[in-house]
């Protein structure tokens, strides 16, 4: 028998799509009589969450938009959304980490029950309770920024070391800004000028206006000196190649931003794999896909509790505007994080 709070729902509301053509905003329809993620009896692993609370990031919109190849991974209808933070509602036999009534945050993987959905299922890795002190509001914003930020950052540097964070005011960014120094890294940053005085905010050593200034030149200028180069954004094109002006030779190039377009993905690849006449570079270069931790959530959500890692809130919606918050969202000029709001 799984621990319940309540007679579990056969339905749940949630926002669904059939169909993205036009974009995700334009498709997406609340419906009370969603099929619930979870099946009886609950599988021993697993942890249902009523969510209070989601946060959107562009692979909301990014994947399901990929068309055919997606709809065999995740088939409709569907509802959109990874991060999450609310109520466990039921867990199965083996979970002992979390109990019905505990605050919870984390990101569940792309799938056909989203966090856009009233109830999620998800597992210990995707999971981890909430600090006390911290809202769940600021904590459903620490799914996949966070995680990635952190991932990209963590295993590579040493207290000390000089990191440069292409992207300091989005939701990745602002959060790599925040870890990069918890971790007692210089850091350098980019944004346009009505994000500088927000990135040297949240602890930027020095900020680059992406504007005004060629991104890639003002770091060659300043030598082999990083030790890390995390990659929000995928331009300017030409950041990589000329990361072997200013990565230390052991240095690293992580990167995880970019347009999923044919050409892009194209020259990504080139990157790996061109001699460096051909245009390819010298630096150690990697793509990074998230991966969901517990222990890299718990870490994140304790830097929050202890105030040295923030959710920098850009706005929050009502869940009725999840349309609204997905058009922000694609417009790319989101600083940190949308978050939505579900009903009690
Ligand atoms: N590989 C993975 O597993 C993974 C995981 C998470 C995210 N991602 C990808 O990483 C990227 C960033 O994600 P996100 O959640 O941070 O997105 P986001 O929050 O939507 O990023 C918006 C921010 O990007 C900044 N920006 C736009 N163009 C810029 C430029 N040329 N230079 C510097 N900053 C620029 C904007 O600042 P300004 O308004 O100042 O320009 C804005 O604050 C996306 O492409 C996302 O799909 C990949």
């Amino acid at each position: 028998m799984s621990n319940t709070s309540s007679p579990s729902p056969q339905t749940m509301r949630a926002w669904i799509y059939n169909s993205t053509n036009g974009g995700i905003e334009k498709n997406i329809q609340l419906v009370q009589d969603a099929p619930v993620p979870f099946l009886s009896p609950l599988p021993k692993d697993s942890i249902v969450v009523k969510v209070h609370y989601s946060s959107l990031n562009p692979a909301d919109y990014k994947f399901p938009e990929l068309g055919l190849p997606m709809r065999a991974l995740i088939p409709t209808p569907a509802s959109p959304g990874m991060d999450y933070a609310g109520v466990v509602a039921q867990t199965g036999n083996a979970v002992s980490a979390f109990h019905v009534g505990d605050e919870v945050f984390g990101r569940i993987a792309p799938n056909r029950y989203g966090t856009l959905g009233e109830y999620i299922c998800t597992k210990l890795d995707g999971c981890a309770l909430v600090p006390e002190g911290v809202s769940l509001e600021d904590a459903s914003c620490i799914g996949t920024a966070g995680q990635t930020a952190y991932q990209c950052i963590a295993p590579n540097v040493e207290e000390g070391d000089k990191v440069f964070i292409n992207g300091g005011s989005g939701g990745t960014g602002t959060f790599g800004i925040q870890i990069a120094k918890a971790l007692g890294c210089h850091v350098t940053t980019s944004c346009s000028g009505k994000n500088v005085e927000l990135c040297r905010s949240l602890g930027a050593d020095e900020v680059i206006d992406y504007t005004k200034e060629n991104v890639s030149e003002v770091l060659k200028a300043k030598g082999q000196i990083y030790k890390l180069v995390v990659d929000n954004v995928g331009t300017p094109l030409d950041l990589y190649k000329a990361s072997d002006h200013f990565l230390l030779p052991e240095g690293k190039f992580v990167q995880i931003g970019g347009e999923f377009s044919v050409s892009n993905i194209t020259n990504i690849m080139s990157r790996q794999f061109l001699p460096s006449f051909l245009g390819g570079g010298k630096r150690n270069w990697k793509y990074l896909v998230t991966n969901n931790s517990h222990d890299d959530l718990e870490q994140i959500a304790k830097w929050m509790k202890e105030g040295k890692v923030k959710a920098v809130i850009d706005e929050v919606f009502e869940y009725e505007d999840a349309p609204k918050a997905f058009e922000k969202l694609r417009k790319g000029r989101t600083r940190g994080k949308i978050v939505i709001k579900h009903p009690k």
